[in-house]
């Protein structure tokens, strides 16, 4: 009898409950979580226009959805304007699936993925090696973490498929610029498609910010990932989409399922697509903090990255682990960056005022600092 075989490649991937997550620690140490700062969510939550849409949807699930996602389509094209069609998108369950059809689209084994750490590599890594592709790591300068468009041209082989931009990124919160981008699609070879993950775009503030839609109108070897996970407070839906001309996001669309989109995610989707007002809001209220914990860290001298997403990364003398720990024990869960190559920096996630003065509180007090 032959032995049931699986795919060789799927093997450095853990079920999600092998390994204790913050919120498995917190469990286990019987903690209350306060405040949690730790996987970028909207503190404001959706839109109430999204909640009654989700509310009129249910009673109908016991039919399945519409075979096309042709609707929630036309209302991201909508928002987004610029001559944009629906055939420029498509949909995937979350920004991560839709990260993980374009992988599926385009790799095959032995095929190359460029990425730049720190940045999403978990999860880049999680839609690629499975694949059998190899992900090639063209690190962000140190400390400043400026992308480096020349270095990641000079990796590109012919097996390279995939470059991924994080922009902004996760976790370090800062922007890759419109030139540097600029160099990197203009010396691009032909084989291989640029990946912008773009699922913190509605923060940024900053006039070097990329026009990537530009080049998805130029017809460019570009996909453009989007989510309603952060500024539409829609992360426990998981609903995102992809930008990209028509012929590839076709492609690419071509692997979702039959009625990949559920009926809720449908509904919930068109309806904040259709409460821009809300966005607005949402982007205030980040930004307001965002300046609000800056200034605390600026008074307690600590190191931080100018954020252009609803997250700061800064750092501290205390290894990342053990501040980790501290503040969980103080019910605030935040993101310590050592897996990310580095030991001394912690990620926080802007939440309301309450939870972020809670958090610097915390972290005066963890640190000796005088309280603010
Ligand atoms: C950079 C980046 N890309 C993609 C995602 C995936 O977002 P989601 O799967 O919630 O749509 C995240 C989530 O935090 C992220 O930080």
């Amino acid at each position: 009898m032959s032995e049931l075989r699986f795919n060789p490649n799927i093997s450095a991937f853990t079920r999600q409950d092998g390994s204790p997550s913050i919120e498995d620690l917190l469990e286990a140490e019987q903690l209350q979580p306060a405040h949690r700062l730790q996987n970028n969510e909207n503190p404001l939550g959706p839109s109430p226009r999204v909640v009654e849409a989700i509310r009129e949807a249910a009673p109908t699930l016991a039919v399945y959805p519409s075979y096309s996602d042709i609707e929630l389509r036309r209302a991201i094209v909508q928002v987004l304007g610029r001559g944009l069609e629906p055939e420029h998108i498509f949909t995937g369950c979350s920004g991560f699936e839709a990260l993980e059809l374009i992988t599926r689209a385009t790799l095959a084994p032995g095929d190359e993925v460029i990425l730049s750490s720190p940045t999403f590599t978990g999860a880049y890594k999680k839609v690629a090696e499975p694949l059998g592709a190899r992900v090639i790591d063209v690190p962000l300068e140190p400390r400043t973490f400026r992308y480096r468009p020349q270095a990641v041209l000079d990796a590109i082989s012919e097996r390279t498929k995939l470059v991924m931009l994080c922009n902004p990124n996760n976790p370090t919160g800062t922007v890759i610029s419109a030139a540097d981008v600029e160099a990197l699609m203009s010396d691009l070879p032909e084989q291989a498609l640029v990946v912008a993950d773009e699922v913190y775009h509605h923060f940024v503030a900053d006039a070097n910010y990329p026009d990537t839609l530009g080049y998805v109108l130029d017809e460019r070897n570009i996909v453009i990932v989007h989510s309603f996970s952060k500024v539409y407070g829609l992360a426990g839906m998981r609903l995102g989409y992809g930008i990209a001309r028509p012929d590839i996001a076709n492609t690419i669309a071509g692997l979702q399922r039959g009625f990949h989109q559920n009926k809720l995610a449908l509904a919930a989707g068109i309806a904040a697509c259709g409460d821009q007002a809300h966005v607005q809001r949402v982007v205030d209220f980040v930004r307001a903090e965002a300046r609000w914990v800056c200034g605390q860290f600026d008074r307690l001298d600590i190191h931080y990255w100018k954020p252009a997403a609803n997250f700061i990364l800064f750092e501290t003398h205390i290894p990342a682990d053990d501040l980790q720990a501290q503040l969980r024990g103080r019910g605030l869960l935040l993101r310590g960056q050592s897996g990310n190559g580095l030991p001394y920096a912690m990620r926080l996630s802007l939440g309301a005022r309450a939870a972020n003065q809670a958090f610097i509180s915390a972290l005066a007090d963890i640190l000796g600092a005088a309280p603010g």
